[in-house]
């Protein structure tokens, strides 16, 4: 690993999500022990950095992403040990480890809001998360109408210590994820000596969850549209540039105590942030990246757009711009544990708005459209110049578990609306390693803590490594072109001649990338055909196949 190199502005970084990824010990729950025992198999891939999603100590209400004790490892995922052998690990094979950081809100279990809980109105201990007197008569009424994103009201009252009814608490998401206080010195010191934590133990740097949601508006006025997405607008279906800030998503305060954060960071050699921030357009998205905040910034304009030839050439065309304005790489991203597996995504023409899921109810997907269409997309953006992030099993074209049952669902926002939502479990489903062992080698006992769909096995990593056309080898085959010809860090050139309404085609550093999305035919043109989304396929594309030729 070279330092000082600014890898990350080319970096591929690889989403692990624990619980899913590789069971080292056989409870059916993966863990720190099976990452590291995979770790080889993610080196082959050709990947830089893995992105873990969180693996501290939780009550697992919102699988991790509440969060009691910030600086110790959940017992269901290992020791600290497990984590600095997974650095080590990582040191060998040239991978980074990257932590997921939770700074809106922790666990109610956390000591801090514990001792909210019993101490007075107006405390020193209630100062550090979001408590306030309700509305109406008794303050039975919340104190505004903010949803969560999950489902419900977002406030929560509580019974004070003395046995009667209280004020409420903030929470954006599930009612035991209890929104801090970032007005509060406390918690910024406390988030910067956290960071310190895992920086000074190794870590590659920070994703940091719900980045745009930090800071909430004075007063906690009233919001327009309850909105249950994470950008507060209704996503790709129903697209609307909002101008009037949100009051608690994308709040201006937040670059404030990013700047603080970047500081520290900086402390250390070649770490790096990554928001994940929900905040559109771009033009806004793109202040979260500027040279003293985030190195990076999820692309959810990308995530979100459709596999549509005028969708994708708008977002590519304005991240580069509008990240370029501010010196930053843009990213790019298909997948991720909160959203439809896009090998599922692309078979629909509409899906479910963003964190809805899909269940045995909804229409069923077309596999083969879906697959052929994931692989063509990805063929497409790594292709990109930038940094690129892929979510665990997509690289073995792993669709959605679209079936799951309900009484399987683990997701808040399934219980919150009481199914109405059927939420993100299906994109969360332990992957599969070999076609015939138990769990599919998912863990060693057959114990898996969602089930996985019978058709699973037939993704298993073994039945695609060295397997010419898998999309195993595809991965692999687009990743090491995208080194050795320098993509990360090249520059795009629209090619007029194969953009359409049914096409598009760009040049970066001598590779020329078309994609047939639903048109006719498009006969090759001379050059070296490198990499093809589909096998077999050498004079001419077809609809929903991407080529790259060396020019
Ligand atoms: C982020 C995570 C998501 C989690 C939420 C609350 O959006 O990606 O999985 O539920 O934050 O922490």
């Amino acid at each position: 690993m070279t330092k000082g190199s600014e890898w990350w502005r080319s970096a591929v970084i690889y989403q692990i999500y624990p619980r899913s990824f590789a069971d080292g010990n056989g409870d059916g729950m993966g863990d720190l022990k099976g990452i590291r025992e995979r770790l080889p198999e993610l080196a082959k891939l050709g990947i830089d950095a893995v992105w873990c999603s969180p693996f501290f100590r939780s009550p697992q209400k919102d699988a991790g992403y509440d969060v009691s004790d910030y600086r110790d490892i959940d017992p269901r995922f290992g020791t600290l040990k497990d984590f600095d052998d997974l650095v080590e690990e990582g040191k060998k094979l040239g991978i980074r480890i990257i932590v997921d950081l939770v700074p809106n809100h922790s666990s109610d279990q956390h000591p801090w809001f514990q001792e909210a809980l019993r101490s007075e109105k107006g405390s020193k201990a209630r100062e550090r998360y979001m408590f306030r007197d309700g509305k109406g008569r008794n303050g039975e009424l919340p104190p505004n109408n903010w949803p969560s994103v999950f489902g419900g009201a977002a406030w929560t009252r509580i019974t004070e210590p003395d046995g009667t009814p209280g004020q409420w608490y903030l929470h954006i998401f599930d009612s035991s994820q209890p929104d801090f206080n970032w007005d509060n010195q406390e918690v910024r010191e406390e988030f910067k000596d956290i960071l310190r934590f895992w920086l000074d133990r190794g870590a590659g740097g920070f994703r940091i969850d719900v980045a745009h949601g930090l800071v909430k508006e004075d007063g906690l006025p009233d919001v327009e549209e309850a909105s249950t997405t994470m950008s507060g607008e209704e996503g790709a279906n129903k697209p609307k540039d909002r101008t009037k800030p949100h009051p608690f998503w994308g709040q201006e305060g937040v670059h404030e105590i990013i700047r603080e954060w970047r500081k520290v960071v900086d402390e250390y050699d070649d770490r790096i942030m990554a928001a994940e921030a929900w905040v559109l357009p771009l033009s806004r998205m793109a202040k979260w990246v500027r040279q003293d905040e985030y190195h990076q910034s999820f692309n959810f304009g990308y995530l979100e757009a459709q596999w549509k030839a005028d969708q994708l050439k708008q977002v590519v065309a304005e991240s580069l711009v509008e990240f370029g304005n501010v010196g930053a790489p843009s990213t790019w991203v298909l997948s991720n544990h909160d959203v439809i597996r896009h090998a599922t995504r692309f078979a629909y023409d509409q899906v479910p708005k963003q964190g809805d899921g899909i269940g045995p109810d909804y229409p069923q997907p077309d596999v083969a459209r879906g697959l052929r269409r994931a692989r063509a997309a990805t063929s497409f953006m790594l292709g990109l110049p930038g940094g690129a992030y892929i979510y665990q099993g997509e690289e073995l074209g792993l669709p959605e578990h679209t079936t799951l049952d309900g009484k399987y669902r683990q997701d808040p926002t399934y219980f919150r609306t009481k199914g109405e939502r059927v939420g993100r479990d299906g994109c969360r489903v332990p992957i599969p390693w070999e076609a015939k062992a138990p769990a599919f080698g998912f863990s060693t006992t057959g114990e898996s803590w969602l089930p996985q769909p019978a058709h699973y096995g037939e993704y298993a990593r073994d039945l695609q490594e060295g397997v010419a056309g898998s999309t195993l080898e595809l991965y692999k085959s687009l990743l090491k072109l995208r080194k050795q010809y320098g993509l990360g860090l090249g520059s795009l050139e629209w090619v007029e001649e194969y953009c359409s309404e049914n096409s598009l085609g760009y040049t970066n550093n001598g590779i020329l990338v078309i994609a047939n999305f639903n048109g006719t035919p498009i006969k090759l043109p001379a050059g070296e055909v490198m990499v093809t989304s589909q096998v077999g396929l050498t004079t001419a594309l077809e609809h929903d196949q991407v080529a790259w030729i060396k020019l």
